[in-house]
Order: C-alpha cells, then structure tokens, then sequence
C-alpha cells in the first residue's frame, strides 16, 4: 500500500531563495558579505562605534582597503621558471581566507635575469599574466585587496633560495651561494649600477649595466605595469630597497658610474624617479615604494655626509630628499624598511626597530601614507603605532607566517568584531556573540558545542 504524505509531512520549512554565490566566479563560491577583517556594522556590534586604527579602513584612489594591517611581500622562491604555481595559490589564498587589509605579493621580477634565485616569480612575459590573474581573481571573490612588488635584484640575483645554502652549510659546504648555468643561473648575466659584488667570493661578481640595459629596463617596468593591469591587481609597489638594482642605484656604495646614473644624488636617484614617473603616467590605481632608509653604516662609517658634504653610504637624509621626490610623482605610499645592500649594517633590531625611521618620513614628507614594518607582532603594537600617527599602515611578514589569522585575533584583543571568512565563522563565535543562534545550529550538526567551537583554537579575549 502506497503510503500517503499528510499536509503536515508537506509542508517542510523550503527556503525559498537562492544559495549566496559569487556569480562572476568560474566555480561555485560562496559569497562573503563583505570583506574579510573588515569591522561589522555598529548596529549589530555597538562594540565598533569607535574602532581602533588599526581597522579603520582607508581608501586610495577608489581601491578601499578593509584594515591597516597588511601583509608586506615575502619571496617564496618557488615559481616555475617565473610563473606562479599551485603553492602561491594556496599560500595568498589562505591569507585571503584571513582578513588582512591588503596582500602584497611577493618581489616579481620585471626581466628574467632580475630574479634572486630561479624560482622567483616574474612578469616579463605574457604567459606568466594567467598563473598570477587566477590568484588575483580568486581574492577578489572573497572581496580582498591584492597588489604586487614589481623589482629587480641587481647585483644579488642568480643566487641559491635560503634553504639550499642552509642545508649545504649544514652538511659542511662553505662556498659561494652563485647558481651555475647548469642548474638554472645566470651568473656571467647578473646586471647591477657597478660592477662591485655584494659579497665577493660568494656572492656574483655583477656587470655594469650598460645605458642601453638601462634604457631597456625602464620599458620592462612599463611593459610589466601593462602586465599587471591584465591580472587585475589593485596597487603595484615598486621595490627599491634591501640592496636590490633600485636601491644599489641610489647608493654611494654600490653606484661608482660616471654617467647621468652615477655622482650626484640627483644623478644615483634618477632612474628610480623616471621608473615611477613612467609608471605613475600609465597606472592610475594606488602606487607604492619601498625604501631602505638607511644602510645602519654610522658605526663603520661615521654620518651619511662627511664635513665636506659628500654622500658616503645611503641614509635618512637622503631618503627623505628621494621621498618628496616621490610624492611629487605621486607616490601614494611610502613602504619604510632599512637594510640590505652592505654586509658591515648593524641593525638594532627589536620591536617595531624601523618605525623611528617611518616616523621621521612622514613627519617630513608632505603628501604620501607611510607604511612601517618589523618585527610588528602584537595587535596593541600594531595599533599604538597607529594611533600616535607614527605610520598610516602596518605591514607584517614572518607574523603572517606564524600566526595568518593575527588580524582576526587582534581584533579580539581589540575589543572589536569582524568579518571572518562565512566558511570560518563556527571558528569565531566568540567574537561573533549576536550570530550564535545560527552557529548553535551549526554545532549541533558537527555534534559540538558551541564554547568547543570557540575554544577549538585559544583565542584570546
Ligand atoms: C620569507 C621572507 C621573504 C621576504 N621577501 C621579501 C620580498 O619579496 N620583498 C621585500 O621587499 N621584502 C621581503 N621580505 C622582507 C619582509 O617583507 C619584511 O620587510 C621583513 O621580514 C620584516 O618584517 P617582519 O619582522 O614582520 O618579518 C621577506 C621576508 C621574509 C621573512
């Protein structure tokens, strides 16, 4: 006998809409209400009526940045001949599963013999454009922000990635960190301001970039610009700094030429400025440089000018005079770090160690956000920073390696709420106190309890 429903069995509770997509992705997404580590409305969260700095959100040029607790660029040396692979789609996907303000993807070559190592990431070629867009577009369906540092090495590129010197100085190898053809360098092609090794013996004895090489690689920028506009990025940062072609160019040290690139500092500066004047003409989205400030030379070699005047080694004077430079430009954002380009540096390292550095920049540079970054790893660190004006934003690398969610956990630490990742939310019903209704539900059919959820991971409160 066929068994009849009755009107009560019927009228199961249907939802009548559709599931939340993201409809312009390739695959079925599920959509976030708005982006990840950005603050929840006050009206649900009175706790957010006056958020700390630190997720204050900002907007440049019309690319609106959740927070300013952004991730500073981190090589992984680990493309395929300069295209990104599988592993950079998963590590920038989890950041962006994570809620940092902005991603800044790690240094990208503009030419092939402007990497550090062979499996650093490049865009001098158009087949490395869809590698790098599937990553870009991934982040932007989770309604993240994601830039790249467009560089060039200079005179340490064609270098071994950290890992392999380490492993082979463990096994008693006490060599040079020189690739060899062979295995996929190019050491007799290392192109620098002057033909002065950054480490002679171990490191690449460089050429002196020709004028013709020089002219060739400010239409590479142009071109990589052009490159990146395809992929979809949100803001380009130029990389001149950590004793790379940009920053070797600006320094005594490292720049003896006798040319329209060498001498005066209007001279050493030249080609930074012509590069982000030419970008700056063609990329109307928001635009950043990284610079040393300094060179931590005072020990060895006394202040940065002698008491002739001349410029001895790179320092902060010289780096504010290149920053109004660059904010005339139009420069958006000045990214402060130090260090890099001369083996004798000796950096007091410590908490927040290069903020000093960021702080006088922008006391003295009119027209242009300050980043700071090093050695930031505490929410109420990152925040004070804020507050007492000395940064705009605040960048984090190894804290991103350590502890991704950080931004999510600071904003606990806090006192605020904000978005978690929809996949993520059982994992945050502490801070999302007003949801737990629905995430009550969600514990039942994981058969947990809600404090589990909330404890799974320690969060601190
Ligand atoms: C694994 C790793 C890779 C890095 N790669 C880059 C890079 O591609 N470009 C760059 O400008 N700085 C790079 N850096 C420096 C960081 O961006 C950052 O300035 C530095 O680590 C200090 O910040 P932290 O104390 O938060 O780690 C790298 C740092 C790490 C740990």
């Amino acid at each position: 006998m066929t068994k009849t429903k009755t009107d009560h069995e019927h009228a199961q509770p249907i939802y009548p809409y559709p599931l939340s997509t993201v409809p312009s992705y390739p695959s079925y997404l599920p959509a976030q209400t708005q982006a990840i580590g950005s603050l929840l409305p006050v009206r649900e969260y009175p706790q957010n009526e006056n958020p700390p700095k630190l997720f204050e959100g900002l907007t440049i040029r019309g690319v609106e940045f959740g927070n300013r607790c952004w991730v500073s660029p981190m090589c992984q040396y680990s493309s395929d001949n300069g295209h990104a692979t599988t592993h950079h789609l998963v590590h920038i996907g989890s950041m962006a599963m994570r809620g940092w303000g902005a991603i800044m993807m790690e240094a990208t070559s503009v030419v092939p013999e402007g990497r550090i190592t062979p499996g650093d990431a490049g865009i001098w070629t158009d087949s490395q454009i869809a590698p790098l867009k599937q990553i870009v577009d991934y982040v932007h369906a989770l309604k993240g922000v994601i830039g790249i540092q467009l560089s060039h090495a200079g005179r340490k590129a064609s270098v071994l990635p950290p890992w392999d010197l380490r492993q082979a100085t463990q096994k008693g190898y006490s060599g040079g960190t020189v690739v060899s053809e062979q295995y996929g360098g190019w050491p007799d092609d290392v192109q620098a301001p002057s033909a002065i090794s950054f480490n002679p013996g171990k490191y690449p004895d460089p050429n002196e970039a020709s004028l013709e090489y020089i002219e060739n690689l400010k239409l590479k920028f142009d071109e990589a610009v052009e490159r990146c506009g395809k992929v979809g990025f949100d803001f380009i940062e130029i990389h001149g700094a950590h004793g790379y072609f940009l920053h070797e160019i600006v320094d005594p040290i490292s720049n003896t030429r006798r040319d329209q690139y060498g001498g005066s500092f209007e001279n050493r500066v030249r080609l930074p400025l012509e590069i982000a004047r030419s970008i700056r003409a063609k990329w109307d989205k928001p635009l950043f440089y990284r610079v040393s400030a300094t060179d931590w030379l005072e020990e060895d070699l006394g202040p940065e000018r002698d008491e002739r005047g001349e410029w001895k080694w790179w320092g902060i004077e010289q780096t504010t005079l290149l920053a109004r430079e660059l904010a005339k430009i139009g420069i958006d954002l000045l990214d402060v770090t130090t260090g890099g380009n001369d083996l004798r540096q000796k950096i007091k390292v410590g908490p927040s160690y290069q903020t000093p550095l960021a702080v006088h920049l922008k006391k003295n540079v009119p027209n242009i956000l300050v980043g700071t970054v090093g050695i930031i790893t505490e929410a109420k660190q990152a925040n004070d920073i804020l507050e007492q004006g000395k940064a705009d934003v605040v960048f984090c690398a190894r804290q991103v390696l350590r502890d991704i969610d950080f931004p999510l956990e600071a904003a606990m630490d806090l006192g605020v709420a904000v978005n978690p990742a929809v996949q993520y939310e059982l994992a945050w019903s502490r801070m999302l106190k007003n949801r737990r209704e629905v995430h009550h539900t969600c514990a039942e059919r994981y058969g947990i309890t809600e404090v589990q959820g909330g404890e799974g991971k320690q969060l601190r409160m």
